[in-house]
């Protein structure tokens, strides 16, 4: 098989690459290890800055999210028994976010690729790489029990941060940034009707809790915990009454409870590799780097770099110039290490690194009421929490 760009992962970078490729007139083919349901149905988080609603409306995608999405103009800052309100709509005018889960996402991006005749294979193995600084290289996988092998003109790895792309690139080739939290996210979903319209993350003694919803019906919650947690020590009693305890104020407002559809344990860290490319094989998303989920980033990052990538390859096509393409990885980093610095900031605002240390904790409250007391501090976080315009 031949096409002009072999695609590896069916996650929002893999399948957003596809899409803006097809836009463009440009062939692509997606391999994906995971079966089309699985796919669809991995509960991801579901943060949209502004530019990645406008990029879904503007390819055409946007329609069950203008009618599923949720809208909010602020998010809440909840610490010392009282929440702060970060009002988006005063602060950074024009630019909210929108809650709409990830694999809602990739449903919409799947359905649009095979209504336009798109490739995607799923549930393919031993996916393997070839001929990556050559002007011809190879994918070779194996679906249906047969091995097969795709001849492209480039390749883009978004199988995500234990995809086989960054593997392949030579050791030594690439320099590896990182930084790993002692703790972790227990999140929740739960049948309960959210009561709260804004996402509320809460700084708490024992530790950080986040309130976000998924629908009318739908509330999704997470618990800073330990990384090793045990899921078995933690029935669903004992995961309301943290809750409760952690996004406690004065005015006595309280999650409303309900049956806990799904939990799970999210690691936390923060990793980027540089260059983002080798050769013909360029990285984008989770395969390049990953953020703490604290800034809702890391689906919004996957899709800025394929914009980036998908606007290089267009260019290449287009008139043979390389620039842009030769431009990707510094253009991605810039816009990577901005993202990574604001993760880490809220991460490190709102979780409790040592119980035992009451100087970081008077420390983290003083910055709290400075960033929510403060219109140029607060303006700050919104900027960032919207999402920073594309500068390319
Ligand atoms: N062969 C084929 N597919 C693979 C392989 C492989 N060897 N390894 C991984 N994959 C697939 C995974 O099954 C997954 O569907 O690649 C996809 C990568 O998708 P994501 O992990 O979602 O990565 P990305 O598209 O970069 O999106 C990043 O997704 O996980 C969230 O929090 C993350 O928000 C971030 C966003
Ligand atoms: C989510 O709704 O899943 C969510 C919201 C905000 C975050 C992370 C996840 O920072």
């Amino acid at each position: 098989m031949r096409t002009q760009v072999g695609i590896i992962g069916a996650g929002p970078a893999g399948l957003m690459l596809s899409h803006l490729l097809h836009l463009e007139g440009i062939e692509s083919v997606v391999l994906e290890a995971h079966t089309r349901q699985y796919v669809e149905e991995r509960v991801r988080a579901g943060v949209l800055e502004q530019a990645t609603v406008d990029l879904m409306v503007e390819t055409g995608l946007g329609a069950r999210l203008k009618q599923e999405g949720l809208l909010h103009n602020g998010i809440k800052l909840s610490f010392g028994g009282c929440r702060h309100r970060i009002d988006f709509r005063d602060l950074t005018p024009g630019r909210t976010i929108t809650v709409y889960a990830q694999q809602e996402i990739l449903k919409d991006l799947i359905q649009a690729r095979l209504d336009s005749g798109g490739q995607i294979h799923f549930d393919v193995s031993a996916v393997s790489l070839h001929g990556l600084d050559t002007a011809a290289p190879v994918i070779r996988y194996r679906a249906g029990g047969d091995s097969r092998e795709i001849h492209c003109d480039f390749l883009a790895g978004c199988d995500g941060s234990h995809g086989v792309s960054r593997t392949s690139i030579p050791a030594g080739a690439l320099a590896v940034f990182e930084r790993t939290y002692p703790f972790a996210w227990l999140g929740i979903l739960a049948e309960a009707p959210p009561a709260s319209e804004e996402p509320i993350y809460s700084h708490h003694q024992q530790g950080f809790a986040l309130f976000s919803m998924r629908s009318p019906k739908i509330t999704r919650l997470y618990l800073q915990c330990a990384p090793d947690e045990d899921l078995d020590q933690w029935p669903d009693s004992r995961i309301w009454e943290a809750l409760r305890t952690r996004h406690a104020t004065s005015d006595g407002w309280r999650p409303v409870e309900g049956p806990i559809l799904q939990k799970g344990i999210t690691g936390m860290r923060s990793f980027v590799v540089e260059p983002m490319q080798f050769g013909r094989l360029f990285l984008a998303g989770d395969a390049a780097h990953i953020v703490p989920p604290t800034g809702a980033k890391g689906m919004n990052l996957a899709i800025a770099d394929v914009r980036v990538l998908a606007r290089g390859l267009a260019e290449f096509y287009a008139s043979g110039r390389k620039d842009l393409l030769d431009q990707y990885s510094a253009t991605c980093l810039r816009r990577v290490w901005k993202v990574q610095r604001f993760s880490w900031w809220m991460t490190s605002m709102l979780h409790r690194f040592d119980a035992e240390d009451g100087f970081e904790y008077r420390r983290q409250l003083a910055e709290l009421d400075y960033v929510t007391g403060s219109r140029a501090a607060s303006m700050s976080l919104a900027e960032n929490y919207v999402g920073l315009p594309m500068d390319y």
